[in-house]
C-alpha cells in the first residue's frame, strides 16, 4: 500500500467572477520514503494540491476526489482527527518561511512547544530534542540559536528553522512548497542536500514543489509536471528528464541554466499561463505550444498511461524512444 494516493483531486474556488478550477483530476501515489516533484509555472495549483492534502484551503475553495493517507480517506475527516494527522504524520514547509515563524518567539521556544504539545514531552527533554534537531540541519551554535528570534536568522537560516520544525515529529510524509525559492544558488543547493540526507536518516517521503526543473534533478524519484491545474506528463525523474514525452516539459527543460552553458539568453516558453477563468478551448497549453496541432484547439487531450509508469496528456505521436 502506498503512503499516499491522491485520485482525481479537484480543488475548486468560487469568486466573484465565476468558478476557478485550480486543480483538476489529479492522480498520483507515493510509497513511504519516495520524493515526488510537483513542478509548473506560477499559478499551475501546485500550492493548493498542497493545501488540499493537508486540509487547509482558503474558505471559498472546495475539493473533490480522494486523498488517501495510509489508506486512510482524509477529505471529509472531522478537523480533530484531521488535527493529529497533521501535526504527528504529515509536515509542511509553505512557500514564505515567516508565515509559519511567530516573530515574538524565541526559535527554541517555538520548537519546543511543538515536542511538549504533540509529543507530550518535558521541558528538558524537548529542549534536548530541539537542539538536536538544529544541529541536524545544520545550524552552527545550535545551542546559543535556541534563544534568538527568527528576524535574527539569514534567509537561508531560517529556512533551516523551519525544516527542523517541520521534522521535529518525524512525519511519515514531509510537503515542502518551493522550500528554497527565496535563496540564493549555492544556499539552495546546501538545503536541498541537507533534505536528501534527513530523507535518508528519516526514510520521510517528500512532495517537492518548485517552478524549477532543475531543482528536482537531485532529488526526486518521480515529477508531476502541471499547467492549468491538470497533470501534462508524469513519470520516473530520468524519463521526465532524458525523455520528455510533453512539449510543455521540453520547454521547462530548455529554460534550466545549464553550468557548462555560456551566458546566452535562456529560451523561455513564449507567452504566460493562461488565466483559469478564461481557459481555451482544447489543450490549456495550446496557446503557447510551439507544436500545437488542430485538433488540441478542438479538444483536449486525455491524460494516457505510457512506458514504464508514465502518463502524459498530450496528442503529439511518441517517439520510438517513448515506448
Ligand atoms: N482563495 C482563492 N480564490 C480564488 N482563486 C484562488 C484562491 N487561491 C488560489 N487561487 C488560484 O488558484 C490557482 C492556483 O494557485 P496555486 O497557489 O496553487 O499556484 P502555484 O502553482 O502554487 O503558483 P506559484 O508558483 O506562484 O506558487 C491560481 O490561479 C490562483 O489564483
Ligand atoms: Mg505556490
Amino acid at each position: 500500500m502506498n503512503l499516499l494516493d491522491v485520485t482525481e483531486l479537484r480543488v475548486e474556488f468560487a469568486t466573484p467572477e465565476g468558478r476557478v478550477v485550480a486543480v483538476n483530476d489529479l492522480t498520483f501515489g507515493l510509497a513511504a520514503g519516495e520524493t515526488l516533484g510537483i513542478v509548473g509555472e506560477s499559478g499551475s495549483g501546485k500550492s493548493q494540491t498542497a493545501f488540499a492534502i493537508m486540509g487547509l484551503l482558503a474558505k471559498n475553495g472546495r475539493t473533490a476526489g480522494q486523498i488517501r493517507y495510509q489508506g486512510r480517506e482524509l477529505l471529509g475527516l472531522p478537523t480533530r482527527e484531521l488535527n493529529k494527522i497533521r501535526a504527528e504524520d504529515i509536515a509542511m514547509i509553505f512557500q514564505d518561511p515567516m508565515t509559519s515563524l511567530n516573530p515574538y518567539m524565541k526559535v527554541g521556544e517555538q520548537l519546543m512547544e511543538v515536542l511538549m504539545l504533540h509529543k507530550g514531552m518535558g521541558k528538558a527533554g524537548a529542549f534536548v530534542e530541539s537542539v538536536r534537531m538544529l544541529e541536524a540541519v545544520k545550524i552552527p551554535e545550535a545551542r546559543n540559536r535556541m534563544n534568538r528570534y527568527p528576524h535574527e536568522f539569514s534567509g537561508g537560516m531560517r529556512q533551516r528553522v523551519m525544516i527542523a520544525m517541520a521534522l521535529l515529529c518525524r512525519p511519515k510524509l514531509l510537503i515542502a512548497d518551493e522550500p528554497t525559492t527565496a535563496l540564493d544558488v549555492t544556499v539552495q543547493a546546501q538545503i536541498m542536500s541537507l533534505l536528501q540526507e534527513l530523507k535518508t536518516e528519516f526514510n520521510t517521503a517528500i512532495i517537492l514543489i518548485t517552478h524549477d526543473l532543475g531543482v528536482v534533478a537531485g532529488s526526486c524519484d518521480k515529477v508531476l509536471v502541471m499547467y492549468a491545474g491538470r497533470t501534462m506528463e508524469y513519470g520516473p525523474v530520468r524519463d521526465i528528464f532524458y525523455r520528455p514525452s510533453h512539449p510543455y516539459t521540453e520547454g521547462l527543460l530548455k529554460a534550466i541554466p545549464r553550468l557548462d552553458g555560456e551566458a546566452a539568453e535562456l529560451p523561455t516558453i513564449a507567452g504566460n499561463p493562461p488565466n483559469l477563468l478564461r481557459l481555451p478551448p482544447g489543450c490549456p497549453f495550446q496557446q503557447r505550444c510551439d507544436q500545437v496541432q488542430s485538433r488540441c484547439r478542438q479538444q483536449a487531450p486525455a491524460l494516457i498511461p505510457f512506458g514504464d509508469g508514465r502518463r502524459r496528456a498530450c496528442f503529439r505521436e511518441l517517439e520510438v524512444s517513448h515506448v
